[in-house]
């Protein structure tokens, strides 16, 4: 069973995206980056976001129906992101998907972003239950286990900033620009990753995690330091933070009986990390979830999974949404 032709729609923070997805495959995943209008400003501009949003959904809507070669009457049902995120992006969308599910009289579910990045790793192929997942976004950092279908247990979060948070922090510390993940991770390639040792806060203790120091400590560090060490600097916090995220993995693999490990989330797209976890997983014999890079990132199409996954398991459909920012999970 699955739940058709789903539209969906995301808009939880500077990415304006629509996906079609058709019996579970996809057939059309657009994204349009606002990343050039928030550059000059160093971060997301909620009200700049929101207008650029507004400015740009029916387009989209109509790029992904077209690239889908799908009709909007053969559209089954819709599914947005109903948070959590920005208030004023997450209103255009959720207006936008109201808008098409009265208009095209079909379903609507709302769907949570976070759920969604989880999701995203199935858009590749089943996966075996329990999980433990890794989300790692710019707004999000936690470690939870999936032990059933929409059954999930928080073993572990940020006590302050979010992984991408960090990498955007120290991105703009070291002059790299916005977003901060694929540039330091583009830095890093030309510098030493053992050049400075970074503290790696809580990484023996407990599931918790925490970012805010070593950004920090990197600017510390830089009051001392030559401009022709920033690759060294990009390289060695990027391995602080995989090695923490990835020994906190390996932590919860030895209390927690899983089959398989999916991480999500932008900074799943991070190539050391992803061949650090699937290392770990090999090593531990159990599965691994690592999802291309594209649906790493803010999509639609993760929406899209999780809302027809909620739909087939006979959730029902809401005539309004409470657009107020949800709690994560
Ligand atoms: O999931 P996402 O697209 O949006 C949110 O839900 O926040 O994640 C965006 C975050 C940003 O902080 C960005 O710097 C980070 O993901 N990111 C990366 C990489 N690509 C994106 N972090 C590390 N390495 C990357 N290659
Ligand atoms: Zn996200």
């Amino acid at each position: 069973v699955d739940a058709g032709v789903v539209l969906a729609i995301e808009t939880s923070c500077d990415d304006t995206a629509v996906a079609v997805v058709a019996g579970g495959r996809v057939a059309a995943n657009v994204v349009r980056s606002q990343a050039a209008l928030h550059a000059p400003f160093g971060g997301v501009v909620p009200e700049v976001a929101a207008r650029a949003h507004d400015a740009a959904m029916v387009e989209v809507v109509e790029e992904a129906l077209a690239e889908s070669g799908i009709d909007a009457h053969e559209v089954e049902a819709i599914a947005v992101t109903k948070g959590p995120g920005l208030p004023g992006s997450l209103v255009v969308g959720v207006g936008a998907a109201l808008g098409l599910a009265v208009g095209l009289d079909r379903p609507l579910i709302g769907v949570d972003h976070m759920e969604g990045h989880l999701y995203a790793a199935t858009i590749e192929g089943p996966v075996a239950l329990p999980a433990l997942s890794l989300l790692v976004s710019g707004g999000h950092s936690e470690l939870v286990v999936i032990e059933a279908p929409f059954r999930y247990r928080l073993l572990g979060r940020t006590r302050d900033d979010a992984a991408g948070e960090a990498f955007d922090k120290v991105a703009r510390i070291l002059g790299l620009g916005f977003p901060g993940g694929p540039a330091i991770e583009a830095a890093a390639r030309d510098g030493r990753p053992d050049a400075i040792r970074f503290a790696r806060a809580l990484r023996n203790q407990g599931f918790d995690l925490s970012f805010s120091g070593i950004k920090t400590e990197v600017a510390r560090y830089l009051e001392g330091a030559r401009a022709a060490e920033v690759a060294d600097v990009a390289a060695s916090f990027q391995e602080a933070v995989v090695d923490v995220l990835v020994a906190k993995l390996e932590r919860a693999l030895e209390s927690e009986r899983v089959e398989t490990v999916v991480i999500g989330g932008g900074v799943a797209a991070n190539g050391p990390l992803r061949e650090r976890v699937a290392e770990l997983a090999r090593a531990r014999g159990v599965g691994a979830h690592i999802p291309a890079r594209s649906l790493c990132a803010d999509n639609a199409a993760m929406i899209a999974a999780a809302g027809a996954a909620r739909l087939v398991a006979g959730e029902h459909a809401v005539d309004g949404l409470d657009i107020e920012p949800t709690r994560s999970l």
